[in-house]
């Protein structure tokens, strides 16, 4: 028991630095340390998501949170570190290409970021997604043989799919293994249909919001009605794309909702904040 007790100065020691590991896109110019200058506080970007934080990142469907992790995991493999990406939902023949894709179309080193990225297939068969001990076991052998250094799971909903009350535990035993592993983790979580889009809460309820230590939420409206189409400035059955990070308790943050487009190679371009582009003259 006595391990579990600590002095508040003890901890310095094991105290992680703060600072970022990009993502390749305008958030790691979204999260931000205080620092004193000349006797005022002043916002110093970190330059990427708080290192050994688990970002959750939450929406409806086909609102780019796969796009997202996939080009986090490419930026930091061109970079020189070493991922593990494990996906759920869409088998890993399929990843390949959209990587090359995506790389290729960002300027990124694909012949580099291939021997940098390593992928844990839990789409197919059960015998991963469905067995939490199976995976960690495997994503251990990984850490310790690949040397990796940031996680990406796409989705950890995926992992407690017909399970749900299941949520809360599988989350956490998730997020302490990554914690006792020294990763940076993004996990993506996708939302049931009676969630409001624009909230933290995913598949599991809050709780999953409450384990991990930020939450990015990323979002779609049709433009679908007169005042839509004034109000954003934006044409009949156009798609609104937002990503705003919701929560973090790690770091500062920018709490503003921003405007991103995906391009046509499916990489993710965070343009403005919301409030930059709509209409406020009526
Ligand atoms: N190469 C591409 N060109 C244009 N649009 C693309 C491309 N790739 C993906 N998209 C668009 O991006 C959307 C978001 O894709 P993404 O797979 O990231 O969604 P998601 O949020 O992970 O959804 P889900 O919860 O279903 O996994 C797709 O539905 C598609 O409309
Ligand atoms: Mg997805």
């Amino acid at each position: 028991m006595k391990e579990h007790v600590h002095v508040l100065a003890d901890l310095k020691n094991v105290s992680p630095d703060l600072f970022g590991i990009p993502t390749g896109t305008k958030l790691d110019e979204m999260f931000y340390t205080i620092e004193e200058k000349d006797g005022r506080f002043v916002r110093k970007p970190l330059n990427g998501i708080p290192y050994k934080a688990i970002i959750n990142v939450v929406g409806v469907p086909d609102t780019g949170k796969s796009l997202l992790a996939e080009q986090f995991a490419l930026y930091q493999a061109h970079n020189d570190y070493k991922v593990m990406f494990v996906t759920v939902e869409s088998p890993s023949q399929f990843l390949y290409g959209s990587m090359k894709l995506k790389a290729e179309y960002l300027g990124l080193d694909f012949e580099k970021i291939k021997n940098n990225i390593i992928v844990i297939d839990a789409a197919l068969g059960d015998e991963l997604r469905d067995n939490p001990k199976a995976l960690m076991d495997t994503m251990a052998y990984v850490i310790k043989e690949k040397k990796t250094t940031i996680t990406v799971i796409d989705s950890i909903t995926g992992l407690y799919e017909a399970k749900e009350v299941m949520a809360r535990q599988i989350v956490r035993q998730f997020f302490n293994f990554l914690k006792k592993w020294n990763q940076t983790g993004m996990f993506v979580s996708q939302k049931r249909s009676s969630q409001g889009a624009e909230t933290a809460e995913a598949a599991g309820g809050l709780a999953v919001a409450h384990i991990v230590d930020g939450t990015i939420v990323m979002d779609k409206k049709l433009i679908e009605t007169k005042w839509d189409i004034n109000l954003y400035n934006m044409p009949l059955g156009s798609i609104l794309r937002t990503i705003r990070i919701d929560g973090c308790r790690l770091a500062g943050h920018d709490s503003k909702t921003w405007v991103f487009e995906i391009t046509e190679a499916g990489t993710i371009k965070i343009k403005k904040p919301l409030e930059q582009i709509v209409n406020t003259s009526k």
